[in-house]
């Protein structure tokens, strides 16, 4: 089997992540535990039934990154997830931002050029990467604005990276995933989201909420020109999210990959409201959750949903789970950690 690094593969994208590339390639977890648990690593073994490789490691220590590379010289791949994601701390700690989630980046791609290896790297991005766009659906070709945060700009700045170093190096292969909203667990309940402190995006602070961690939950402002007036966001089921990067990382090692810098949105197409999240998870879990209307959220956008249409036709990808699948996956999984 080919081998294959996860940089964050213990983190909530990246576990589920390992989890489906176990099943075709040999997998490499690297991750610093700053964010993570080690007990994720358990999980995964549950639901592979293989143990993956497994190296505590800072990325942002140049050495250390190149010993990764000593030690795995017979990877052909590596999935970079590891990166701090919270927006508002980035406001806070902007130099915290630019220097860990940089300063790794760079470290592996001289490692690489160094090695003059032929790699395939895919790269996690976010639909962040957009702002409000103009135009909904949003497709690859919508403009890149000024980013809301530090943490936003860091994914703009490793994309160019990434342009501008594919420019120089053919043997390199890239494909930069730019996500949208990445929601619920793996079905066995073995992995899923482990928020750290509280909760800021959506899911976790309803299911949170219904485990009686929190009274209610605030819908951050119901006067936007949407349909129902909240917020619309393009909810994805991580597995969905997950299997997104196997065929991805597949597509350039079989090189059909017509330029060796690509882009994709992975989002299920379809824009969802704030109310429609918390309808869905009354509906489907028969459970109360008390949620009131309150102010707009600084740095919020309106609206943003993916035209998937890339991804599908050149990556033969297409998202199966349901709003209410990635519900019930994230419900099952917060009773499990709360022994609900
Ligand atoms: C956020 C980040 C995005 C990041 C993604 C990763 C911002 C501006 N964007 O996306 O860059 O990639 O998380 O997970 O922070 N909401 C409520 N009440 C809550 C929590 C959220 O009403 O308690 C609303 C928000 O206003 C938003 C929607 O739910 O409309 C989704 O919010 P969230 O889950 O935080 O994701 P994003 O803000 O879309």
């Amino acid at each position: 089997m080919n081998k294959i690094i996860v940089t964050g593969g213990l983190g909530y994208i990246g576990s589920h992540t390992a989890v489906e590339l176990s099943k075709k390639f040999q997998v490499v977890i690297v991750d610093d535990l700053s964010n993570s648990s080690i007990e994720v690593l358990d999980g995964i073994s549950k639901i592979s039934h293989l143990k993956p490789l497994f190296e505590k490691l800072d990325l942002k220590n140049k050495e250390n990154v190149k010993k990764l590379f000593d030690r795995h010289n017979d990877a052909i791949g590596l999935i970079h997830f590891a990166a701090f994601k919270a927006v508002g701390e980035s406001v806070e700690k902007p130099l915290k931002y630019y220097e860990n989630n940089l300063s790794s980046l760079i470290y592996i791609l001289q490692e690489i050029d160094n090695r003059n290896l032929s790699f395939n790297l895919i790269f996690s991005s976010s639909c962040t990467v957009y702002g409000q766009a103009i135009n909904l659906p949003i497709t690859e070709e919508e403009s890149i604005k000024k980013a809301e945060s530090p943490y936003g700009n860091t994914k703009q700045i490793s994309e160019e990276i990434l342009f501008d170093y594919a420019k120089t190096n053919t043997k390199i292969n890239i494909t930069a995933l730019r996500y949208f909203n990445p929601i619920g667990a793996h079905h066995s309940g073995h992995i899923g989201e482990l928020p750290l402190g509280i909760p800021q995006n959506l899911v976790p602070f309803i299911t949170q909420t219904a485990a009686g961690i929190y009274k209610e939950i605030t819908v951050f402002g119901d006067d936007y020109n949407t349909p129902d007036g909240t917020c619309v966001r393009d909810y994805i089921h991580v597995v969905d999210l997950a299997k997104a990067h196997i065929v991805a990382l597949e597509n350039l090692i079989e090189k059909r990959n017509q330029d060796n810098y690509s882009v994709y949105n992975i989002g299920t197409g379809k824009g969802l409201s704030v109310l429609e999240v918390i309808d869905s998870f009354i509906k489907c879990t028969g459970v109360k959750l008390n949620y009131v209307i309150g102010k707009r959220r600084a740095g919020d956008v309106e609206s943003a949903y993916a035209d998937n249409s890339k991804a599908i036709k050149e990556l033969k990808w297409s998202p199966k789970y349901s709003l209410d699948d990635a519900i019930l996956s994230a419900w099952k999984w917060e009773k499990k950690i709360r022994n609900i």
